[in-house]
């Protein structure tokens, strides 16, 4: 019988790389997974500390990538873990970013720059161009810089960090209105801080521009059961993660400005 996406498997890890002071990726084989499209994520279990969702990173004949960084309980434990280490997955769940055969603008921060590495490696034999906007804190959290650079080449790509260590110093969103008046693009996408996408997502609406943007949320199920993943009347983890322009219009009022926390209640971001 076929094991279903959300059945759990065990499995080990096989490689761990630093990408940053604060990022890690994890390699491991997960058959299911790796048949996975970029935008899809997978739930991954720590055993005796958590499950949690994250983005499929890259995949290639049934080994599986996930970047993650350290920011509480389940990752930071992850940092701590060492090749060899059993991990259960479920997934890959959700929807994917489209495809598209025209001019593509790809905007990361943070841990978002992974999916959208993910999708750019897809997009490379099948697009015009594709210029690729990353932003981070400090230059040393500026992730996949030199994969980024071959597949999109360095010219077409931006980068922008807060404390002007590397690139521009500015948010990513500023160059971006440059971009979005010089140049035209069939799609833009994006992934990162909910703050970036609402932003990223109100220039492209000024503009009448098409956008596909991922969210987090918290997340437990990863199915649609729990609710804990609820933006306007949708649920991130069975609707999205990936929403259209239409979509986020929708959810405005929400994005980027509150979410449902630990407890059940609504928190802001
Ligand atoms: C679809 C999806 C894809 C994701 N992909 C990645 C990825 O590729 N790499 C990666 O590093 N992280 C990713 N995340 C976020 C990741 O799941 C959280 O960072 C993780 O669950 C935090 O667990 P923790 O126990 O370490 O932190 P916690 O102790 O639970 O929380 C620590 C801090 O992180 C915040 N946090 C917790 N969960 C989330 C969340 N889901 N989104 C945003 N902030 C959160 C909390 O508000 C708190 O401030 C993704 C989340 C979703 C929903
Ligand atoms: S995580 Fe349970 S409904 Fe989305």
């Amino acid at each position: 019988m076929p094991i279903a996406n959300n059945t759990m498997r065990t499995t080990q890890i096989l490689e761990i790389r630093n990408e940053s002071p604060t990022v890690k990726t994890f390699v491991f084989t997960d058959r299911l997974c790796s048949k996975a499209k970029p935008g899809q994520f997978l739930m991954l279990w720590i055993p005796g500390i958590d499950e949690i969702p994250l983005s499929i990173m890259d995949t290639s004949n049934g080994i599986v990538s996930v970047s993650v960084k350290a920011v509480g309980d389940a990752t930071r434990y992850m940092h701590t873990m060492q090749t060899g280490a059993i991990i259960g997955i479920r997934g890959p769940f959700g929807n994917s970013f489209t495809e598209t055969r025209g001019r593509a603008l790809l905007v990361g921060g943070g841990t978002g720059t992974a999916p959208l590495l993910f999708l750019a490696k897809q997009l490379s034999t099948k697009t015009d161009r594709l210029t690729f906007v990353e932003g981070a804190k400090t230059k040393e959290e500026l992730l996949f810089l030199k994969q980024i650079g071959k597949i999109c080449e360095y010219k077409n790509t931006i980068t922008t960090t807060e404390d002007g260590t590397a690139g521009l110093q500015c948010l990513v969103t500023k160059p971006l209105s440059d971009v979005l008046d010089r140049e035209h693009f069939d799609m833009i996408y994006t992934c990162g801080p909910e703050v970036m996408v609402k932003k990223i997502f109100e220039m492209t609406d000024k503009r009448k521009l098409p956008i596909e943007a991922s969210l987090e949320r918290l997340m437990r199920c990863g199915i649609g059961l729990c609710g804990s993943c609820v933006i306007g009347k949708y649920r991130v983890c069975r609707d999205g993660p990936v929403f259209t322009g239409a979509q986020l219009r929708e959810i405005k009022n929400e994005l980027g400005t509150s979410k449902i926390g630990i407890d059940g209640s609504k928190v802001p971001i």
